[in-house]
């Protein structure tokens, strides 16, 4: 059986809710979205909700509505337009912010999550208004053949899409979700297991974050190579550093944040121990910096190995 027409409006609804959830949770990373997710949200937003959706209710659903009597002026539907421009007039702000993010100037992710903010709070409570109230509205006052009004004029408002089908943009919208919600399998894991698999590594971590602040330490409660406390969590690293070594640490943090180097590798012996120190820039799966771990690892057991070991041996 065919939608009626308040069914396609609310598909539509739908489908862009889905959007704002994917996107409200990839704004919540301290990183944000990926630039190519908020490509194709400003476009969905641009292209299929503003230029055709709320044409559907503009250009039809509305006036039919007035011609049914619920007045244009002073009642729900001027309240419903009103909202349509304020949408459009947020979009209006968001749209250079959202070039620029995607340029790869991060430095405007706070003013884009606001205005992205501003933009899904008052489209949220207009759907929620229009699903609830208006549409219900309409439906008293329709006959069958304003419903039939209404679905024609949807679909002439979707003939004429510069860009694809409703199909399409309900594909970008899935493709936005999807994107939202794809996660690194470390998220099925539960804190203490990782914790507990991170002490496990035969090698000692440590963790500073994009603004080098030292945030983690692994092995806390295991005899370590460089012995740490909890006392240099949240601290500068250049300032748990000899004062002749800084300028080293800045070098390697420039070199990462800059995309110039890979890693950066000491080894230096203590005792029986030979110790491996390295230094690789952490970054997430659009390659934005995210901070610089270090490993230190005692390699002399391993430089001792010769020949093969193919069996196991007693415990
Ligand atoms: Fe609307
Ligand atoms: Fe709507």
């Amino acid at each position: 059986m065919s939608r009626a027409w308040n069914e396609l409006l609310m598909d539509d609804h739908q489908a862009t809710e889905r959007v704002f959830d994917a996107m409200e949770k990839a704004f919540d990373r301290p990183q944000g979205p990926a630039p190519a997710m908020v490509a194709d949200m400003m476009r969905y937003f641009a292209i299929y909700l503003d230029g055709c959706h709320h044409k559907k209710e503009e250009n039809w659903l509305f006036p039919r509505m007035a011609e049914r009597g619920i007045p244009m002026h002073g009642g729900p539907l001027a309240v419903m337009i009103g909202e349509h421009e304020q949408n459009r007039a947020i979009l209006q702000r968001m749209q250079p912010l959202a070039d620029a993010f995607v340029a790869g100037d991060a430095s405007v992710l706070e003013a884009l999550k606001g205005v992205f903010h501003e933009y899904i709070g008052l489209l949220k409570d207009h759907f929620w208004k229009e699903n609830d109230i208006l549409y219900p509205m309409a439906l008293r006052v329709f006959d069958a053949a304003d419903a039939r009004h209404v679905i024609d004029g949807i679909a002439q408002e979707e003939a004429k899409l510069t860009q694809g089908t409703r199909a399409d943009w309900y594909a970008v919208a899935e493709g936005i979700a999807r994107a939202g919600d794809v996660r690194n399998l470390s998220f099925n894991l539960d804190h203490a297991v990782l914790g507990a698999l991170l002490d496990t590594l035969p090698i000692e971590l440590s963790f500073v974050d994009q603004d080098d602040t030292v945030r983690y330490f692994s092995h806390e409660a295991h005899d370590k190579i460089f012995p740490r406390s909890r006392a240099v969590i949240g601290r500068k690293v250049q300032d748990c550093h000899p004062a002749g070594s800084v300028h080293l640490v800045n070098r390697i943090l420039a070199d990462f944040k800059a995309g110039q180097r890979q890693v950066a590798e000491f080894w230096i012996d203590m005792g029986p121990r030979k110790v491996h120190i390295r230094y690789f820039p952490v970054r997430d799966p659009e390659g934005r910096y995210l901070g610089c771990l270090e490993t230190v690892q005692d390699i002399a057991p391993i430089q001792a190995l010769t020949g093969q070991r193919r069996l196991l041996t007693e415990a």
